[in-house]
């Protein structure tokens, strides 16, 4: 049994992952999030009194909560992140600079005094931007497109720096576009399902042909934890994709959602591609499998019917997260 920190937790991936750590592991969790606009609670409401569980309400860029939140902590995932492209490029990288790339960094830092058992870094896909390679491996460069890429980058190879510095125990886990429940609407899974089940336009950037490894986040969760579990000498200073293999368009991905919920065409819209695009995505899945034996189970047609299923039973869910944020725009 571990102890593990697992920074953002009241974000979209993170409270999957504590879910299912909870659920499925004997480990206590703990973790700490700043409940930026991201951050909500209600994606922990069904395991906020678990005997297994902390919260702290807390910034991974503040030495001082970091500090407090590693007292006991075997393992550290950190998660946290300003996570979204567009808002990147629409509104500048300053945010994401300071949490992906600082926040990493003061994490780093206090390991150093407060020796761990191990450090997941959960980087991203996006650090590759366009393949110039099918399947995308661990080594293909690195070439972020958006501001928000070039954060991770930053945090990615800070990680990895510390590693050949210090020695420390450190992985870089890099997983590809993922969806599921408890998804912010601003992600185009999610905003194209409520868009549908709203009877509103599909947006759909350019001709909808950029194409992305989509990976459920049950999956991602199940790769984490193996990522905390298996022995720590297999995996330190390892950068390890987390993928399908496969790769689906934005388009297919709209026509797949308005079929399966009995919405026409017609309601797919194309606007100007987005700066910064990235145009194909698609990982390898060997050296995840070689090294955490892990490989995606969950077909991404499946997936995306369980998800679609998932927001239309959860309407109180995206109504009130969108609600939040046209109050935050009215103020
Ligand atoms: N969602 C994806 O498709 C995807 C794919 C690859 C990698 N990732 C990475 O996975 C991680 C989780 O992504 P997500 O989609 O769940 O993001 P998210 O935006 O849903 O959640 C991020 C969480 O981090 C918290 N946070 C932000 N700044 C913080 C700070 N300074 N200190 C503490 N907490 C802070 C937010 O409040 C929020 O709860 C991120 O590192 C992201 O870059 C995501």
């Amino acid at each position: 049994m571990k102890r593990i920190l697992v920074t953002g937790g009241a974000g979209f991936i993170s409270s999957n992952m504590i879910r299912y750590l909870l659920h499925e592991t004997p480990h206590d969790v703990v973790t700490m999030d700043a409940l930026t606009y991201a951050g909500n609670l209600a994606n922990l409401a069904d395991v906020n009194d678990h005997p297994r569980l902390r919260f702290i309400h807390g910034d991974i860029r503040d030495v001082a909560d970091v500090t407090a939140a590693l007292e006991g902590v075997d393992v550290i995932v950190n998660a946290a992140a300003e996570s979204h492209v567009s808002k990147s490029i629409t509104e500048g990288g300053a945010e994401f600079v300071t949490t992906n790339v600082v926040g990493t960094q003061v994490l780093l830092d206090a390991m150093r005094t407060n020796p761990v058992e191990r450090f997941i870094l959960i980087s991203s896909s996006e650090v590759y931007g366009t393949a110039v390679t099918d399947p995308m491996d661990e080594d293909h460069p690195l070439n972020p497109r958006s501001p928000y890429a070039g954060t991770k980058a930053g945090g990615d190879r800070l990680a990895y720096a510390y590693w050949c510095t210090y020695a420390q125990p450190i992985t870089i886990i890099r997983p590809f576009n993922n969806y599921g429940p408890y998804q912010h609407p601003e992600k185009v899974i999610p905003r194209f399902i409520i868009q549908a089940l709203c009877d509103h336009p599909l947006t759909i950037h350019g001709d909808g042909h950029a194409s992305r490894d989509w990976l459920h986040v049950f999956d991602t969760a199940e790769a984490i934890t193996a990522a905390c579990e298996v022995p720590v000498e297999g995996i330190v200073g390892e950068t390890i994709n987390v993928a399908t293999g496969i790769d689906e368009t934005v388009e297919q991905i709209a026509d797949m959602i308005l079929d399966s919920l009995g919405k026409p065409a017609s309601l797919k819209r194309h606007v100007t591609e987005r700066e910064g695009q990235v145009d194909r995505h698609i990982g390898s899945t060997d050296k995840a499998a070689r090294l955490l034996g892990w490989r995606s189970q969950i077909p991404f047609a499946e997936g995306l019917e369980r998800t679609i299923r998932w927001y239309r039973e959860n309407p109180e869910w995206w109504q009130a997260v969108l609600a939040s944020e046209q109050t935050a725009q009215a103020v």
